[in-house]
């Protein structure tokens, strides 16, 4: 079959992402950022073949087909790298119970909290739960996302976290990356968090590997959720059944679990808000990715995670909302943006590569999505003004088109 070969022609301005690249998404500067004026981006079977300025395009009009771009700005999609997308309910009335002074642990403590939702998925049919996945997947798109990673985490019961995840794998739209979270807490059935481990252990994680419906697993490392000595066991299962690793540390303490997880070569740590500073330089040493989730430490009325101390130690950084029912009940990619700018004074190059190369690495897709590159997958949003006005104003999303694979995803 011929090849099917696209051209992107008169764009305003490009970027690539090319110098943070080279750099592995460490300390990115503006320079960084592959700025090409008066650009093209010629697309081969769904990958980037060539990009560059239009006067040195050698593609004649017969081999392809031509589409103008207008004049307007375009980026590297985004990826966003840290969701909770599968759940039924809500919990808008322990919104109401924490503004009256109850921390999200006591309301855990009493049954609410993830048991809520526990018991709101378990209820939902796959139609319902595909339903809902769908709209929220949609929700991303429009925003410029076309890489998504979805965890399970609510059913906490065989049945349950396999409907969620094979909810999640049928996905259509965004590239999906599945995590398994069955050690979110500790599931009804079982007395104590050993005995659910045990069954995590045995059962689960060898039947996740075994019908490959995760791409990685996580676990929730905190003071009443799983201890350090809990995620070691649990890490090493996953490692000998080849499943990647990622986890929730040092989110509400300082629990050195961003140590623990460290020596089992994740491929991201989440939230490390409590990241003590000995951690920090492990991780700037280590090739994980720490993801940064400043919408949840807003909605908790936490601290912020140390991002500038992080970057300058050559920490790679990248940004997610943290999309769930509790903690974060928004999927806003520009609440966290404007987040990391104002309250962990990243610049806007930075906030640029945290969530799109930066994202790509904590998922381990850096060889195929975060930057317009030679051979990844041409994924890119055209914006309806310049790149300077992202991440600026809450709830506005200047993003006008978004392709995946040089197709149109979105087109308003
Ligand atoms: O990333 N901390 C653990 N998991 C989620 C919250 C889950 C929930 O409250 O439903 C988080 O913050
Ligand atoms: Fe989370």
């Amino acid at each position: 079959m011929r090849a099917k070969l696209k051209v992107f022609t008169n764009i305003g301005e490009l970027l690539t992402l090319e110098g943070a690249r080279s750099k592995q998404a460490r300390h990115p500067q503006q320079s960084d950022l592959g700025v090409i004026k008066s650009a093209a981006l010629v697309c081969r079977d769904g990958k980037v073949e060539w990009v560059g300025h239009e006067c040195d395009l050698k593609t004649k009009a017969s081999d392809a087909e031509f589409i103008s771009l207008e004049g307007r700005t375009v980026i590297p999609a985004f990826v966003e790298p840290h969701t909770h997308l599968i759940f039924a309910g809500d919990r808008s009335h322990e919104f109401e119970w924490r503004i009256q002074g109850q921390t999200y642990q006591q309301i855990a403590a009493k049954g609410g909290g993830i048991r809520h939702t526990v018991n709101e998925t378990r209820k939902a049919s796959v139609a319902e739960l595909t339903r809902l996945a769908e709209e929220r997947a949609e929700v991303f798109v429009r925003q410029g996302v076309t890489t998504l990673e979805v965890k399970s985490g609510y059913g906490l019961d065989v049945e349950t976290e396999l409907r969620c995840l094979q909810v999640a794998r049928a996905l259509k739209g965004p590239r999906v990356v599945t995590t398994y979270l069955g050690a979110h807490s500790r599931s009804p059935e079982f007395p104590d968090l050993d005995s659910y481990l045990h069954m995590l252990c045995n059962e689960m994680l060898p039947r996740v590997a075994r019908e490959k419906l995760a791409d990685r697993v996580d676990i929730y490392v905190e003071e009443g959720f799983f201890s350090v000595e809990q995620g070691r066991t649990y890490f090493r299962r996953a490692q000998e059944l080849g499943l990647g690793i990622t986890a929730h540390v040092d989110q509400l303490s300082d629990t050195d679990s961003t140590a623990m997880t460290l020596e089992f070569a994740p491929q991201s740590v989440d939230h490390v808000v409590f990241a003590s500073d000995a951690s920090i330089r492990k991780l700037a040493a280590s090739g994980a990715t720490a993801v940064l989730l400043p919408s949840s430490d807003f909605y908790l009325r936490m601290q912020y995670p140390k991002a500038r101390a992080m970057i300058e130690a050559g920490v790679r950084v990248a940004l997610s909302t943290d999309f769930n029912p509790g903690t974060s009940p928004t999927q806003d990619l520009s609440l966290v943006g404007v987040l990391a700018r104002l309250e962990m004074r990243m610049t806007l190059p930075e906030v640029l590569v945290a969530y799109t190369l930066g994202a790509a690495f904590a998922l381990a897709r850096e060889a195929h999505v975060g930057s317009l590159s030679v051979d990844k997958y041409c994924d890119f949003s055209v914006l309806s003004g310049s790149w300077s006005e992202l991440f600026y104003s809450v709830g506005r999303h200047p993003i006008q088109a978004v392709y995946k694979s040089g197709e149109p995803l979105l087109r308003s």
